[in-house]
């Protein structure tokens, strides 16, 4: 990890869950994180324990709502301004909401492809535009895909969940083949978690937490770290090594 100390990172939905974790060890591991997420607070509450902690690195919290396109590139300037650009683009942001096709509300399938579709695809593009005009060749854009995004699971309320992950899936894999295409050594991986213990269930499920508390209940689930070492695994990859997809899954989960 040693060639990031002192480089920019971008790490969406910083502010819970895997996000936090994963700012976390990055300002860890030296480098300057901008953290971007709606509840900003929770990141400032975030970076004050990562000063407290004595890390090398620093937590920058940006309030930034990824679906929403002037916002995204409202960050990418201010990031411009305060620190030239980015290195490091982790896209985390997501969720689900329980749509099913039969059933679900048109609203709730347009906010889970605007957030893990959109959202990502704006904060990839705006991420390579920066590396690109500083003339960055080594930079990583890393997709917080899920095991969803490689086989459907017979369970209504996940399904359009689970067609936006695919997206990513189709996302990650298009976009190595048009940094290829640019001839750059910009790498992109997805890593794909199974059951991690964080917000995510409680949100998808805020009508019936009770269906929350026994989805991490069911089985020993991952927890945000175990995505944490995984990012700093690709992270720590020679130059010439491309990871493409990284799938955990706790030990009991079936699918
Ligand atoms: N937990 C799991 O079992 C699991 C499994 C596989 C994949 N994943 C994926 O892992 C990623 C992180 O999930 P998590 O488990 O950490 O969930 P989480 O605890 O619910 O955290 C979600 C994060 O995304 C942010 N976010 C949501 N909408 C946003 C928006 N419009 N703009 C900016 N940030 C937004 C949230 O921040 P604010 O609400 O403050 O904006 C929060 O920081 C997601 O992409 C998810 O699909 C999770």
């Amino acid at each position: 990890m040693d060639r990031w100390k002192g480089r920019v990172a971008l790490v969406t939905g910083a502010s819970v869950g895997i996000g936090a974790a994963i700012a976390k060890s990055l300002v860890q591991h030296g480098m300057k994180v901008v953290g971007c997420a709606r509840n900003v607070k929770q990141i400032e509450d975030l970076a004050a324990e990562c000063v407290n902690s004595g890390f090398s690195g620093t937590l920058f919290p940006y309030k930034c709502d990824v679906s929403v396109e002037e916002e995204v590139l409202s960050m990418f300037s201010w990031i411009k301004v305060q620190h030239q650009g980015i290195d490091v683009c982790v896209n985390n942001a997501g969720l689900a909401l329980p749509e099913p096709l039969l059933s679900g509300k048109t609203s709730g399938w347009r906010t889970m492809m605007d957030v893990n579709v959109i959202g990502l695809s704006l904060c990839t593009r705006e991420a390579y535009q920066s590396m690109k005009e500083r003339k960055v060749n080594d930079g990583h854009i890393i997709n917080i895909n899920s095991v969803c995004g490689h086989r459907v699971i017979n369970n209504a309320d996940a399904h359009f969940y689970t067609a936006s992950k695919y997206a990513v899936t189709a996302l990650t894999e298009g976009l190595r083949q048009e940094l290829r295409e640019a001839k750059t050594h910009i790498r992109v991986t997805g890593i794909s978690p199974g059951l991690v213990e964080t917000e995510f269930a409680y949100r998808l499920f805020s009508e019936t937490p009770e269906k929350a508390v026994a989805t991490y209940k069911s089985i020993k689930c991952l927890q945000a770290a175990d995505i944490t070492n995984a990012v700093g695994y690709v992270l720590s990859a020679p130059p010439h090594v491309q990871i493409g997809d990284i799938e955990i899954t706790p030990v009991e989960q079936l699918m």
